[in-house]
């Protein structure tokens, strides 16, 4: 099943996809990218603990170039040209400041839901995200200074996509163009026995 078929998806979740054919030419203004960490900000956590944090590189800045080069070969090929570069990071054990938040053993859902927050709004504002996973995590974590009881999750690409044309690569593109397919509903919803199909 795709996207397609559910009309009744609200537009910001139903064109939502991980696109990598990226406009290089798009400058993400601060007053956005001040409205998509908000978006993450203003998220749902455990007793409010909120255990994210964010690295922001803007394409052409120092932090972007530090970046790009600790991206993994396939990630290359498309992600430095998104506008910019986040990486996402959540708390993974108590901070050692007096008033440090008690670490939550909910810490990854909840910076999990902060940038799916994240990709709506980028959504709601015209824009695409693409989070990855496909870098050098520990490499990331030295060059930026992260304390130990934070771990570095993924990346996320946030720009404009580029329109149809002969711009994009046309494998990227190719790519951006397949169906976007996931499991059956019935395989992942349940009633009140795992496994067995909600009737709906
Ligand atoms: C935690 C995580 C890690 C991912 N890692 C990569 C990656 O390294 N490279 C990549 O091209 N896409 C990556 N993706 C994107 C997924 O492949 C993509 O979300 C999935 O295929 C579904 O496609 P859609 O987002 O367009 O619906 C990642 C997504 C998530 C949430």
């Amino acid at each position: 099943m795709t996207t397609e078929t559910l009309p009744a998806l609200t537009p910001l979740l139903r064109e939502r996809r991980s696109i990598r054919t990226y406009d290089d030419t798009h400058v993400l203004a601060d007053a956005d990218l001040r409205l998509l960490l908000e978006a993450a900000r203003w998220s749902a956590s455990a007793g409010n603990s909120q255990p994210w944090a964010f690295l922001v590189g803007r394409r052409g800045d120092a932090a972007h170039r530090g970046f790009v080069e600790l991206l993994s070969r396939g990630n290359t090929s498309w992600a430095p040209r998104a506008s910019a570069l986040l990486f996402s990071l959540h708390q993974v054990a108590t901070g050692p400041e007096e008033d440090a938040l008690t670490y939550s053993d909910y810490a990854a859902y909840d910076l999990g839901q902060s940038v799916a927050q994240l990709g709506v709004q980028a959504a709601a504002l015209g824009l695409s995200i693409h989070q990855f996973a496909g870098f050098d995590h520990d490499a990331l974590a030295a060059a930026a200074g992260v304390p130990p009881h934070w771990r570095v999750t993924t990346g996320i690409a946030v720009g404009l996509a580029l329109p149809d044309g002969p711009e994009a690569d046309a494998l990227l593109r190719e790519r951006d163009h397949r169906p976007r397919v996931r499991k059956p509903l019935a395989e992942v919803a349940y009633g009140g026995t795992f496994g067995a199909a909600l009737e709906l």
